[in-house]
Formats: structure tokens, C-alpha cells, sequence
């Protein structure tokens, strides 16, 4: 059935997911903060434009946000210009920001006073799952409003899973972060260790990925992290935006995550050479021999 959607943030992800929503027939209004790119979508697809979070918000029966972090978050979802200001009973709200656990269930009180359904729904695939309509979503709310939201979702994931209640999607991102993030520099060390032993790479990876060393990171990644391409894929600001999200919930939780901590300062020195919007297999060039570094 087609539902009256709207859908706030039309970045990277934002853009493409929007689009799958109003191809498979929903009735969609976006909003971006930067209107020409609001414009642009309108141009190419079947939907309206809001000039505001809470007029895209008027009459929706679910409004995703997909923005930047916690507080852009905020300033889509609260305050006289919020979506939630025009969100009515019965309607649900659903978050697909990589953002903290905290917010969630933040989002999820304040959701619940207005009589509107709150679910935490980060994603992981990139910019292609996002194209492609085959993102893995991970979800935190309750079942009722879960279940009314995973088939619109649908449009644009081949994988929907409710993991808990709200605050849970976004620690099982989290997880899938810390995954990530150990995993790439170890990509990195034994590709530069292969370049360094003189090794065909190209016949490395052919070999290796196919064994228990393969990962999406190395099928999708290793080819242009050995050619030094960087200009495309999940920025490494966002990827340190998402380590702090991780180390400051770890703080709380207790777990020891001396490799991610030791990975989030290898980005940090990725961003002081100006790589800060380069995609995260960018690691292996810090163990490139100067003077290139
Ligand atoms: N890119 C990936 O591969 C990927 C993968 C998984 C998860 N994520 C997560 O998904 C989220 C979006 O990522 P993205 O790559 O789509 O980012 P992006 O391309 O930078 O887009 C961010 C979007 O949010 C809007 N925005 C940011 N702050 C805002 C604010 N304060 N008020 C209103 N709008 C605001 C931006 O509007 P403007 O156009 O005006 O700037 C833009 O539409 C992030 O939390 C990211 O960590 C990204």
C-alpha cells in the first residue's frame, strides 16, 4: 500500500533512498536544508518539496531523517521548524542518521509525547547499497512500530532487523563500526607488507579474498586502496564521528577497544594531511614510505 512519506536530508545516502521510496509508488515530500539539491530530486523524480522539516512533516504517516550527527538530528526533529511539531497520533519517526544510543532513546520520549512511534534505524552498504537499494538496516524500537515501517523500508534495504528496544540499532552500528575499523588497517599492513615483499597484488587478493582472510572491505576495496584511489566511498569524518560515538558508549559500558582506539587516531592523522572526506580504506596510505607521506 502506498503511504504518505516524507524524507528530511537528501545527502550521499539520503538522496537515493528517497528516490527508491518514490519509485516503488510512494507519495514522498523531501526536505533539504540546501534547497537546489531538494530542487534537483524533485526534477527527477515523482514528489514534492517542503520548504521546512515540519511542513515536510504535515500529513506524513512516517518521516526518515538521514543527516549528518546528534545534533543536526535535533535541528530536523525538534524546535518551531522540527518535523515532530506537525507529526500526528499514530505516525512514526524514523532515524537512519548514524548516531548515538542515547539520542534514540531521547528521540524515542519525546516521540512517544506527541503520540508518534520512534525507531533508531542507521544503515550500513555505503553510497552504493544506498543506489542500489540493497542496504542492511538495523533497527531499535517496539515491535508495533517496527513492523508498520519495514515494509516502506523495504524500498531501499535488502535487509531490515529489528535487533531491540530503541537505542539498539544504533549500538549494533556501533559494533559494526569497531568490525570495520581494526579490519581495514589490517587490510592496509598486509597489502603494503605484499607491495614491500615485491608480491603481484593483483594476484594476491585473487587468491586471499576466496580464503578466510576475504571481506567485503578487501573485494570492494582492495584494488583502489592499491592504486592510492580515495575520492569516493564513506568519508573519514564520518567515520570519526561514528569511532567517538563508539568510544564514549564504551567508556559507559566498560569494554576495552584498544585496537579501535588505536585506528581512530590513525583517521584522525588521515585528516590532518586533508584527507578528511576521503573514503576510510585510506588508512593504507599512512604506511606508504615518504615522501608521498
Ligand atoms: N555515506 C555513507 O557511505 C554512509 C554509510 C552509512 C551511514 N552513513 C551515515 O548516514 C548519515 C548521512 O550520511 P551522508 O553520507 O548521506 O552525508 P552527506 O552526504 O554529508 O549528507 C548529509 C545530509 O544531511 C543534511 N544535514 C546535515 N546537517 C543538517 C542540519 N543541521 N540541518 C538540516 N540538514 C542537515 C545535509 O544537508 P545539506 O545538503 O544542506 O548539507 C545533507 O542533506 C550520516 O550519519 C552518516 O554517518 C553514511
Amino acid at each position: 500500500m502506498p503511504d504518505d512519506v516524507a524524507f528530511i536530508g537528501l545527502g550521499v545516502m539520503g538522496y537515493p533512498m528517497a528516490g527508491h521510496l518514490a519509485a516503488a509508488g510512494h507519495r514522498v515530500t523531501v526536505f533539504n536544508r540546501t534547497k537546489s539539491v531538494a530542487q534537483r530530486w524533485t526534477a527527477e523524480h515523482a514528489g514534492e518539496m517542503a520548504e521546512t522539516p515540519v511542513q515536510a512533516g504535515t500529513g506524513a504517516s512516517i518521516v526518515f531523517m538521514c543527516v549528518g550527527a546528534d545534533e543536526d538530528v535535533r535541528a530536523v526533529a525538534y524546535g518551531d521548524d522540527g518535523a515532530l511539531g506537525a507529526m500526528s497520533d499514530g505516525s512514526i519517526l524514523v532515524d537512519h542518521t548514524t548516531a548515538s544510543a542515547d539520542l534514540a532513546r531521547e528521540l524515542a520520549a519525546v516521540s512517544s509525547e506527541h503520540g508518534v512511534g520512534f525507531v533508531d534505524a542507521p544503515v550500513s552498504g555505503g553510497e552504493a547499497g544506498a543506489q542500489n537499494g540493497v542496504l542492511t538496516v538495523m533497527c531499535g524500537g517496539d515491535a508495533e512500530h517496527f513492523e508498520r515501517v519495514r515494509p516502506v523500508m523495504g524500498s531501499y534495504a535488502r535487509a531490515v532487523t529489528l535487533i531491540g528496544p530503541a537505542g539498539s540499532g544504533q549500538l549494533t552500528k556501533m559494533v559494526n563500526q569497531i568490525c570495520i575499523a581494526g579490519l581495514v588497517q589490517a587490510l592496509s599492513e598486509g597489502l603494503e607488507f605484499g607491495r614491500r615483499a615485491g608480491l603481484d597484488l593483483d594476484t594476491v587478493l585473487d587468491t586471499i579474498s576466496q580464503g578466510a582472510a576475504g571481506s567485503w572491505q578487501m573485494s570492494n576495496r582492495g584494488t583502489t586502496m592499491m592504486a592510492d584511489e580515495f575520492e569516493f566511498g564513506f568519508a573519514v569524518d564520518w567515520m570519526r564521528k561514528d569511532l567517538g560515538i563508539v568510544l564514549s558508549e564504551a567508556q559507559r559500558n566498560g569494554a576495552p577497544l584498544p585496537v579501535t582506539s588505536l585506528v581512530d587516531q590513525f583517521y584522525k592523522r588521515v585528516q590532518e594531511f586533508g584527507g578528511g572526506r576521503w573514503d576510510t580504506s585510506s588508512l593504507i596510505a599512512l604506511l606508504r614510505p615518504p615522501p608521498q607521506r
